[in-house]
């Protein structure tokens, strides 16, 4: 069975403290309220990976990840982050090519299928991001940008690698503008995601790959959406930045 993750993405939000604060309430509201197998995953700005990791220490439903990591294994690369010196501080998880990445620093899949093969190899999981603009939902042209981004992104990777990788669906049009993909909707591309899984390696993997909805997702609307059989969680910006909301998403797969 596949693992059903809830990601909160902070993006730049919350100073030190501040995310210290909201990361306390959080863990604790997931001791007292989860009582599935889903797992919290939460993804702050790089500094305050480090305080994170040490507080999620005996909380095994909330892992910490990051939200970008260089192509590089090291070097000459000033103001970056690279994927070993997050898995040496113990992070887990890695956001790569969020659409605000995408489009703000200029990431194409070829780069992010690198900055995938490098996370890959320090032990990372990334969470890799996909999804259409408005213009390209218009021009009916979304399932090829799609699979356009798994296939220049993702499938260079062998099966065993392929079984790291977290993949989120995240229509552009639906990011922090309150416009959600319906259910229907994000379960269609969601299904064809999982059958492309399917026809590049095979339906036992794309079985058990997890892919995550993310857009405007709250407490309100992820219900209906986390229903639908192709859809394992969410990613979810702006509602992760409070702990009360984050958790009640998580807690829609409560057993
Ligand atoms: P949002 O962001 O939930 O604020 O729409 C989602 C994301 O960008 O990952």
């Amino acid at each position: 069975m596949r693992k059903k993750i809830v990601a909160g993405n902070w993006k730049m939000n919350l100073d030190y403290s501040e995310g210290l604060a909201l990361f306390s309430e959080i863990t604790n509201m997931v001791k007292d309220e989860v009582t599935g197998k889903q797992q919290a995953v939460v993804c702050s700005p790089f500094i305050h990976l480090h305080s994170l990791v040490q507080m999620a220490k005996g909380y095994d439903k909330v892992s910490v990840g990051a939200q970008n990591a260089h192509q590089a294994e090291s070097g000459a690369y000033t103001g970056e982050v690279s994927a070993k010196m997050l898995k040496s501080i113990g992070v887990e998880y890695v956001i790569l090519g969020h659409s605000e990445r995408r489009q703000y620093f200029h990431e194409s899949n070829e780069l992010l299928a690198k900055k995938t093969d490098t996370a890959l190899a320090n032990g990372l999981k990334p969470i890799f991001c996909i999804g259409e603009t408005l213009e390209e939902r218009n021009s009916e042209i979304h399932f090829q940008v799609i699979k356009d981004q798994l296939v220049e992104g993702l499938f260079h990777l062998s099966a065993e690698q392929f079984t790291k990788i977290v993949i989120a669906y995240e229509p552009v049009w639906a990011i922090g503008t309150g416009l959600t993909a319906t259910a229907d909707q994000a379960q269609e591309i969601h299904a064809f995601i999982r059958a492309e899984i399917a026809a590049k390696y095979d339906q036992q993997i794309a079985n058990d790959t997890t892919i995550l909805y993310g857009g405007s997702c709250n407490p309100k609307n992820a219900p209906e959406l986390f229903a639908q059989p192709d859809i394992d969680g969410g990613l979810i910006g702006g509602a992760s930045l409070k702990s009360r909301d984050f958790v009640d998403i998580l807690k829609v797969f409560n057993a």
